[in-house]
């Protein structure tokens, strides 16, 4: 199978071949657990690194490790150096220049950096410039029914703060929501459209453009949460116009405590910052402070400046495999995991039906056994899935579940492992006697 990019050029997947190649990489998938061979299928929730990777960020600190922005000996200058130049890497991965790119210590971070900007900006802070954050009661905050908690919560709490409303985009019984659903709800009221590019849960991908104009027709700000998109599939921010968007570096081969925050470089110069302190200032007197142009304003204090690097190195890694490849891959497995599951009697699958784009990662319902027994049965024969809610309450609820197991493939996922994994599930209903 080959996928088709903009009903143009034919990208082949990565193989078998190449997959083998790549996992060498990856220290952590050589690990046996419970005495088998692991079967890491919850990239989704945290994703493996390379050893060049581990590599960057100890060589960074072995060799350049010093205050960035701050020093002015040797050590100091390479690492501001080093520092800067990831964040043009990762820049240009999302379609960005430098200065749209703020290091967060995740994507929960960069979203709360956003919710509380307009916080701020409507507790009278930002002057003039940060006006068109400010948000009052009649105002609407549009989010899906669909979203992670952390594309949630925020929102909730900006609404709690100005007065504005927090509405949503339902979803369908499958978790699916469309133009129209959006069209729905955004209103000449709504001021801010959060959602996610791809759905941590059921693998559902957007339809971004269609929205990002309802919303900016609307004279709304688009957030785009690119956590499940970014390590995937190529993006390209500023094509898809959106106003920020917020990634963890975790996710697609990186260090935990990294994030990203993308945002049109003439919102983040006039968006309040959220945290403050060193780093972030030009001036400070005993009585007031005046802020340094992004996306310094919004680094403050000691930054996270080995993950950065080493997030860097993920990017050059995922950019040498090449990011259609990777998502031509993934649905390949995707197609496999839903045919397998598909054949499984008492499996509910939720998402888009087999045919229709989505990542490469299934959650399931297995009639009669609880997600966390299921979880504990793959585990015992070394295969690693999510189960839970996923941080998507509202969406389980809608679904009428409280949890699902989720399967999440990456890079240097096998077919072998997905194999394994339906061998698995089949055998979780009769195990737990709950088989006709
Ligand atoms: C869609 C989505 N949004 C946000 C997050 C939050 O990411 P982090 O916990 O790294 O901040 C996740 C992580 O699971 C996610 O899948």
């Amino acid at each position: 199978m080959s996928l088709s990019v903009a009903g143009t050029a034919t990208i082949a997947p990565l193989t078998e071949a190449e997959v083998a190649r790549i996992r060498a990489d990856f220290p952590a998938l050589a690990e046996i657990v419970n005495g088998e061979p692991l079967a890491y299928l919850d990239s989704g929730a945290t994703a493996q690194r390379p050893q060049q990777v581990l590599d960057a960020e100890v060589d960074f600190l072995k060799h350049s490790n010093g205050a960035v922005h701050r020093g002015a000996h040797t050590l100091a200058g390479l690492a501001t150096e080093a520092y800067e130049s990831a964040r043009e890497t990762v820049a240009a991965f999302v379609g960005a220049d430098a200065e749209e790119i703020v290091w967060t210590s995740n994507a929960t971070d960069a979203l709360n950096l956003v919710a509380h900007g307009f916080i701020n900006a409507t507790a009278g802070r930002g002057g003039a410039a940060a006006q068109r954050f400010v948000l009052s009661p009649g105002d609407e905050i549009v989010v899906t029914e669909a979203e992670h908690h952390a594309n949630i919560v925020p929102w909730q709490e900006v609404a709690a703060h100005t007065g504005a409303t927090l509405r949503f985009v339902p979803v369908d019984d499958n978790g699916i929501w469309t133009v129209a659903d959006a069209a729905g709800v955004i209103t000449e009221s709504t001021k801010i459209v959060a959602f996610s590019h791809v759905s941590n849960v059921t693998g559902f991908i957007a339809p971004v453009e269609e929205v990002v104009a309802l919303a900016h027709a609307a004279g709304a700000l688009v957030v785009l949460d690119v956590c499940q998109s970014a390590p995937h599939r190529t993006l390209d921010l500023r094509a898809l116009d959106v106003d920020f968007a917020a990634f963890s570096g975790h996710k697609m081969l990186g260090p935990t405590g990294i994030g990203v925050l993308y945002g049109r470089k003439e919102l983040l110069n006039a968006l309040p910052p959220f945290r403050t302190g060193g780093s972030m200032i030009e001036t400070v007197t005993m009585v007031s402070s005046t802020f340094m142009p992004a996306p310094q304003r919004f680094e403050a204090g000691t930054q996270p400046v080995s993950q950065a690097i080493a997030l860097a190195e993920a990017v050059r890694y995922l950019n040498a495999i090449g990011l259609d490849r990777i998502e031509a891959r993934e649905e390949q497995l995707a197609d496999r995991l839903l045919a397998g599951l598909a054949e499984i009697p008492g499996i509910r699958v939720v998402g888009p039906a087999r045919g229709v784009a989505r990542a490469g990662l299934a959650s399931f319902d297995v009639d009669g056994v609880h997600a966390h027994d299921v979880g504990q049965f793959l585990d015992d024969k070394g295969i690693a899935v999510r189960v839970g809610h996923h941080c998507t309450q509202p969406l389980h609820r809608r679904l009428g579940l409280t949890a699902t197991t989720r399967a999440s493939a990456y890079v240097y996922t096998t077919e072998a492992e997905v194999d394994r994994f339906l061998a698995a599930v089949a055998g979780v209903r009769p195990y737990f006697g709950v088989s006709e």
